[in-house]
């Protein structure tokens, strides 16, 4: 008996949603002792979009699912499923996955939310990979939404001028003969979560008192270790990945890393020995928009990078927990 092609992954649209409001570096420094200089020449971000009162994690998730939903020709109830990837939910519950489903009115379509903070929506492909490959699902939306203005502390200079708001989303769908995801590698190392975290202030006061009424807290980084950490693990994630697949970087069209910082990007590629005209970059125009930052490249990467069907593309991410992920996808 002939045997059945197999079902992969294919990318069926993509879409976006960045505040308007743009804050550049010249801005910040009016709000803590830092410069345009050190922000561009230590981070390589000009500029961040912050969100407004009303463009909260739901409304930006929605915004950019109906724009990927309208470019996949799909409405929402042909969805299967719907993941969410984000460290900013609007609440704890429902899920942002719950909030955006009944903004799309996709009722009935399973949802939920999946937390790997920076690595989350590469987490969330491998995931979605393994419903498609099995048939438990034909037509899946993912969204990674931010808001980490609402999480920083606007006076401390080490963080704040890093991080930016947006969502991001993609439509996979089922594809017989199509690879889509060729091969991954994922991992994780709780151990040495407090480099990189934010508490829920909640979670302080016994479950049966009523909270006291702290302020909420925000997010805390040891920049210097997570820098060193995330090239190490990103170039690790890479080269298991590709090994995995059995294909050489040189057959690899374009990377698409995290965006958290134009040097790690730098150290990613000079690690890899890979062309750094071939790594998208877009971390000038938004900062570190944590699990936003991946599909919001994905969006932009298909023009700026020129990329055609059948291109391998390598996604490496890294983030809280910590975690880190990689997938090679054929676009
Ligand atoms: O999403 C995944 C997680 N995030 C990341 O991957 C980010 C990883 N880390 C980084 O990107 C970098 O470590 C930072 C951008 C956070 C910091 O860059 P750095 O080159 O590691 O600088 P540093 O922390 O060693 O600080 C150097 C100096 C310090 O002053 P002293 O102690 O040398 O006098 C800082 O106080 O720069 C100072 N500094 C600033 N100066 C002006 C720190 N932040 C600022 C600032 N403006 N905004």
């Amino acid at each position: 008996m002939p045997s059945q092609p197999e079902s992969g992954m294919q990318i069926a649209g993509t879409g976006i949603y960045l505040p308007s409001r743009i804050v550049t570096n010249h801005e910040l420094e009016k709000l803590v002792e830092t410069t345009d200089e050190w922000i561009l020449t230590r981070t390589g971000i000009k500029e961040r979009r912050i969100s407004s009162k009303t463009e909260t994690s739901t409304f930006m998730g929605v915004a950019a699912a109906k724009q990927a939903l309208a470019q996949a020709k799909l409405a929402p109830s042909d969805l299967d499923l719907i993941l969410v990837a984000t460290v900013t939910p609007d609440s704890f519950f429902p899920s942002s996955a719950c909030r955006i489903s009944a903004e799309l009115g996709a009722t009935g379509c399973p949802a939920f939310d999946l937390q790997a903070a920076c690595s989350g929506f590469v987490y969330g492909m491998i995931v979605a990979d393994q419903f498609l490959r099995s048939g438990a699902a034909r037509n899946i939306l993912m969204v990674g939404t931010e808001r980490l203005s609402s999480v920083v502390d606007w006076r401390d200079r080490n963080t704040c001028v890093l991080f930016g708001d947006g969502a991001g989303a993609v439509i996979v769908r089922q594809t017989v003969g199509s690879k889509g995801i060729i091969s991954f590698d994922w991992g994780a190392d709780g151990a040495s979560a407090d480099l990189l975290h934010l508490h829920n202030p909640q979670s302080r006061g016994l479950a049966t008192q009523p909270p006291a009424p702290l302020a909420p807290d925000c997010i805390v980084m040891a920049g210097k270790e997570i820098f060193k950490q995330a090239v190490n693990a990103m170039a690790d994630s890479a080269k298991r990945t590709l090994k995995k697949a059995g294909v050489k970087l040189d057959d690899v069209k374009c990377v698409i890393s995290h965006q958290a910082n134009i040097r790690i990007i730098d150290a990613l590629v000079d690690k890899l020995k890979f062309p750094r005209e071939r790594c998208f970059a877009n971390v000038h125009r938004y900062g570190n928009m944590s699990a936003a930052c991946i599909p919001v490249a994905l969006h932009e990467a298909g023009s700026e990078m020129k990329l055609q069907k059948g291109d391998k593309v390598l996604l490496v991410a890294f983030g809280g927990g910590l975690t880190w992920a990689s997938a090679l996808l054929e676009w």
